[in-house]
């Protein structure tokens, strides 16, 4: 194998009938050192189908890998070279755009179920990897790049297939609403409550993704693929209103107490709705008052909480932790545990996404 690191074993099991299914995991970082210390304890669901077999583990720093528990004999920094090994299952946890995109690609490309984490590539490159993977019927399953381990994809894919959902809103971040929690709860700035999120690991030393609304924006392309069948175009979704800052950037502490006032606590509000009459699409993320008294103004600190609303049961909602590795790697190894057992990909039984990119939305239409 090129590249540095030694994988043990070979591919010589990969694919193997009767054998175990040999797991690829790309990332070790917060989330997927979670992945590949559950699957060196041998973790799995009973029932799930055959047994697994670490094939080996991309990073890009083996040393600190190392030291971070990982066995010598399982790495590398090869990621590429790691697939072209064999694999039966891919699982990317590197996050970012590339080389992650190619890398899903050319497995789906070549009929190998993949599991993601990674909203990024997910809500830009939806619409072409779905339609890799429909070709090669090869599972796609992203759950764990919504709401972390929290379900909320396949609910709506698999159990809300019955109904015609219309609208999708919902805190989806935690980082922000952890600092908007503080700014209300603590009277801080923008930038004190900020600084304090960085401080306690909430925050990331660049927090341009979160504060400005591009993380929410990514998870509600994502969402209304499921919902109302279409990839939305990323760029598409309104993240501040005319002349405003993006995100909660512009939200002063001034603005918290006169919503506290009214009885209303402010909310980075992920939305997106559908016209029952021309189905065109509405998305945006941007700072909304709720009432305080309601469960999305009762969601505190890095919670996140979706509602959705669809024609046979009006609203329903799902609240849970939003992120975190031990959170997000459940859904991972769901997500693994499903294309073990012979599961297909996340947008379950629901037909072909339509190529629409959706209207784009108006700045301040909401
Ligand atoms: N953290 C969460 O709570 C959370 C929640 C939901 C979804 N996610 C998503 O899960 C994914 C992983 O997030 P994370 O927080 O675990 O990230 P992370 O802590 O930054 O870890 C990334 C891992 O990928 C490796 N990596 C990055 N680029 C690579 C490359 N070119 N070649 C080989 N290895 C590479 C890194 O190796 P080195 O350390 O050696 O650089 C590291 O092991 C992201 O898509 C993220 O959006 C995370």
């Amino acid at each position: 194998m090129a590249g540095r690191g030694r994988i043990e074993g070979g591919a010589a099991a990969a694919g193997r009938a009767g054998g175990p299914l040999r797991v690829a995991v790309l990332g070790a970082g917060t989330v997927g050192r979670e992945v590949v210390g559950a699957l060196i304890e041998g973790w799995s669901p009973e029932g799930s189908g055959r047994p697994l077999a670490l094939a080996g583990v991309a990073v890009r720093d083996l040393a600190k890998a190392e030291a971070a528990g990982i066995p010598a004999g399982l790495l590398t920094d090869a990621p590429a070279h790691l697939l072209a090994e064999g694999a039966d299952i891919v699982v990317e946890l590197m996050g970012g755009e590339e080389p992650a995109r190619t890398l899903i690609a050319a497995a789906l490309g070549a009929g190998i179920p993949v599991v993601t984490a990674n909203k990024y590539v997910v809500a830009r490159h939806g619409a072409e990897l779905e339609a890799i993977a429909r070709r090669t019927q090869a599972p796609f399953r992203f759950e764990a790049a919504v709401m972390g381990g929290t379900p909320i994809l396949r609910l709506l894919a698999d159990d809300l297939a019955g109904t015609r959902v219309t609208a999708v809103r919902g805190i989806v971040n935690g980082t922000t609403n952890h600092i908007l929690t503080e700014m209300a709860t603590g009277g801080l700035t923008y930038e004190a409550a900020l600084a304090g999120a960085q401080a306690a690991g909430y925050a990331e030393a660049d927090p341009t993704g979160d504060v400005e609304g591009g993380d929410a924006a990514d998870k509600l392309v994502i969402l209304a693929r499921l919902a109302f069948g279409t990839w939305l175009d990323r760029s598409a979704v309104t993240v501040a209103r005319p002349g405003g800052r993006p995100g909660i950037t512009g939200v002063s502490a001034d603005d918290l107490a006169a919503a506290a006032a009214r009885g209303s606590a402010i909310r980075l509000l992920a939305s997106a709705t559908r016209d029952a009459v021309t189905a065109s699409m509405d998305a945006s993320v941007l700072p909304t008052e709720v009432p305080r008294d309601s469960p999305l103004g009762g969601t505190n600190g890095v919670r996140n909480r979706i509602e959705i609303e669809s024609d046979r049961l009006g609203w329903i909602g799902v609240e849970g932790p939003g992120a975190g590795g031990a959170a997000t790697a459940a859904a991972v190894l769901a997500d693994r545990a499903a294309i073990a057992a012979g599961g297909g990909s996340t947008w379950g039984v629901l037909p072909p996404a339509t190529a629409a990119a959706g209207r784009p939305v108006e700045a301040g239409a909401r």
